[in-house]
């Protein structure tokens, strides 16, 4: 499949690649600043985060190291509960380090605060996140999002690291799906 057959699946193209990207490297001069004469942990949320961790990461003109976690969250259809399951722990311990957690999307933010206070538990010297997109609901999250790209609509969104059925995460815009996509895969 091309890109271009991928693109025809996208009812809206909600944020490009080029805005993406100037984005990106808004939030890690930021970072730069903010974490300058510190060390450095980035914690990448498998799958979604994937992308944002690349070009993030390599948008930092500083060292840094990189740790993954992935946890399924169980939740009634499309909703997270905030119920966690850990599927990859970090292989780093934490102790005494700088953590910021790198993420695509936070929605009702549920399954990242429960993160947050099982990383904080383990003793860091801090805890943020950033994370690309926020959904309205975030907002009223007990923890707070440091760093955050875009402010988006309460609308299901896919491509740079966000799936629907496990495609279109090689997407390098997000955008949102046109209806036949949904009619289809059933
Ligand atoms: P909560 O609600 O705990 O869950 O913040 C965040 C997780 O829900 C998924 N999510 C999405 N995935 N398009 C996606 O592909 C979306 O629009 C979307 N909204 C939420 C995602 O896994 C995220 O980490
Ligand atoms: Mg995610």
């Amino acid at each position: 499949m091309n890109p271009d057959q991928i693109s025809h699946d996208l009812k809206s193209i909600l944020l490009t690649e080029e805005q993406i990207q100037a984005k990106i490297r808004e939030l890690a001069a930021e970072v730069e600043k903010d974490y300058e004469g510190r060390d450095l942990l980035l914690v990448g949320v498998l799958k979604g985060a994937i992308m944002v961790m690349a070009d993030f990461a390599r948008a930092l003109n500083r060292h840094v190291e990189m740790d993954w976690v992935a946890y399924s969250s169980y939740g009634s259809g499309t909703r997270s509960s905030g119920v966690v399951r850990i599927l990859k722990d970090l292989d780093t311990d934490i102790t005494d380090r700088h953590v910021l957690i790198v993420e695509d999307i936070v929605d009702t933010g549920l399954t990242l605060s429960w993160l947050v206070a099982n990383l904080r538990s383990r003793g860091p010297a801090s805890v943020e996140i950033c994370t690309l997109l926020r959904k309205p609901e975030a907002t009223r999250m007990s923890v707070p999002v440091k760093y955050v790209g875009f402010d988006i609509p309460d609308e299901f969104v896919v491509g740079y690291g966000l799936d629907y059925a496990e495609k279109y995460r090689n997407l390098r815009c997000v955008g949102t799906l046109a209806p036949h996509v949904y009619q289809t895969s059933g």
